[in-house]
């Protein structure tokens, strides 16, 4: 094996686009994003002295990562480079639709880098990208009205920012990160405001951030409109009602709530710091009681198991004790009625939950004021780009009558339509003609139509 060449030491500049993937934006929004980011960059370095030729720059692409070289001194990159940067993006932002808008999360650190012929690694390439995952630091830059927050290592900060001259270390203020392996101190800034970023108290235990959000399709289509008006809660907190918002996806089962669901609160989980909390509650089958519900939330949220209540009362109290000041995403998932729901509710105007039932929930409508959000089939395009998700696109387009025949027996209905692509996709030697006429693998919309699934339905497919 040949021998590495030494590593060699960088300055560590990245930058990472917050809401790249947001359903608002388009893709032509994300190619003028990472346009703008780009320039903005450039600009500021130039200003600030530093020859962007003389930079390496590595695309991630939501995110850009810049190495500096070892000559340029530290201090230019705190002292005016982030007032520059944000300076370039807000005017980038002035002349932008929305889509094309950027508030960017930069981190800094220095170190030694491997260089490869594949490109770069380091363990402190690693260590600023974990700080740009803190939670701290991502809600800094999500609370701001600005268009830039910087995180820098607790070396950076102690070695370069304390004894900048223009840096002005006071507005600085220290979080814990613990993202992965890496728990680390390091130090948030939010260059373009006078307030330096509110953080949370720091606490010797810190308590611990619940991330229970099972894993999601990665077959996913469709939506759209749900996931828009699902997106502008977040822009509209319902701070003002002074409660929590509560929205209620229902329809049949296999229609596709908590595929939607899951989809969704992955996608927002940046925008909910304090953690998302989840829990199937059963309700279709064996319904959980929601003592059994909370008592798993509370010791999530850090309540010591000997310290949660025995009633169903108490434990609800203090739920919304430790709830309140937290911005916390809830899924309660396949929910069977409004009792079952009620004392899952934080009370927090900054919590946000998301009820999936096959009821329409009318008591959580009425006296929680919860949004309902009824789901409907697939159209006929997202029905036959759900096959193409599992099968292909060669392989839809080779038969357009059969998955045209397959779509309509199957009533673009999401799980039937699933079940069928599951079939043909393990038995690749058929033609979609034949899994479209064997009843034993299509459910048709006549089977659907008491809107039960044949228990043979759920073979390999998880969860309803
Ligand atoms: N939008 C979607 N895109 C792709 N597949 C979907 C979608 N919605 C549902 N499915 C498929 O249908 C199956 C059933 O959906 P699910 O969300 O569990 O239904 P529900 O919760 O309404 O009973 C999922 O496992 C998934 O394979
Ligand atoms: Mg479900």
């Amino acid at each position: 094996m040949p021998h590495p060449r030494p590593a060699l030491h960088r300055t560590i500049f990245a930058v990472d686009v917050e809401g790249f993937g947001d359903s608002k934006r388009t893709n032509p929004h994300r190619v003028a994003v990472r346009c703008g980011v780009y320039r903005a960059l450039r600009r500021a370095f130039t200003r600030v002295g530093i020859l962007w030729a003389d930079c390496e720059l590595n695309d991630c692409g939501d995110g850009v990562l810049v190495l500096v070289p070892p000559e340029v001194p530290k201090a230019f990159l705190v002292d005016s480079l982030p007032l520059e940067l944000a300076e370039a993006l807000s005017e980038h932002n002035r002349s932008s639709p929305e889509g094309e808008r950027i508030r960017l999360r930069a981190g800094l650190h220095a170190g030694e880098i491997n260089f490869d012929e594949h490109g770069v690694s380091s363990s402190s390439i690693n260590h600023v990208f974990r700080l740009m995952e803190a939670p701290a630091f991502k809600a800094a830059l999500a609370d701001s009205p600005g268009v830039l927050a910087l995180v820098t290592s607790q070396w950076f900060y102690e070695e370069v920012v304390c004894h900048s001259v223009h840096a002005a270390a006071e507005s600085y203020r220290r979080i814990q990160v613990s993202v992965k392996e890496t728990s680390a101190d390091a130090w948030i800034v939010l260059p373009d405001q006078e307030e330096p970023p509110r953080v949370p108290e720091l606490h010797d235990n810190p308590t611990p951030v619940p991330r229970q959000l099972p894993v999601h399709t990665p077959h996913f289509v469709g939506r759209a409109e749900e996931l828009g008006q699902l997106d502008k809660l977040l822009d509209n907190p319902a701070r003002e009602a002074g409660t929590v918002q509560v929205t209620s996806l229902y329809g049949p089962a296999g229609i596709g709530k908590t595929t939607l669901a899951l989809r969704w609160a992955h996608q927002a989980a940046d925008r909910f710091p304090d953690g998302q909390l989840h829990v199937d509650l059963r309700g279709a089958g064996n319904p959980l009681r929601p003592e059994v519900a909370l008592r798993g939330f509370l010791g999530a949220l850090g309540v010591p198991h000997a310290q949660v209540p025995v009633s169903l009362g108490a434990q609800a109290a203090l739920y919304r004790t430790v709830t309140t000041g937290r911005k916390l995403l809830v899924l309660l998932d396949n929910a069977r009625d409004a009792e079952q729901v009620r004392p899952l509710l934080p009370a927090s105007p900054d919590c946000l939950v998301l009820v999936t039932s096959r009821d329409q929930l009318p008591g959580l409508v009425v006296r929680e004021g919860a949004r309902p959000m009824p789901l409907d089939t697939l159209s006929d395009d997202e029905s036959a780009s759900l096959l193409a998700k599992h099968l292909g696109w060669d392989r839809v387009a080779a038969e357009p009558e059969a998955v045209a025949a397959l779509v309509r027996r199957c009533g673009r209905q999401p799980l039937a339509l699933a079940v069928a692509a599951t079939r043909a996709a393990l038995t690749p030697w058929l033609s979609l003609g034949s899994v479209e006429s064997d009843p034993r693998w299509t459910l048709g919309v006549g089977d659907t139509g008491d809107r039960r699934v044949p228990a043979r339905c759920h073979v390999g497919l998880g969860r309803t």
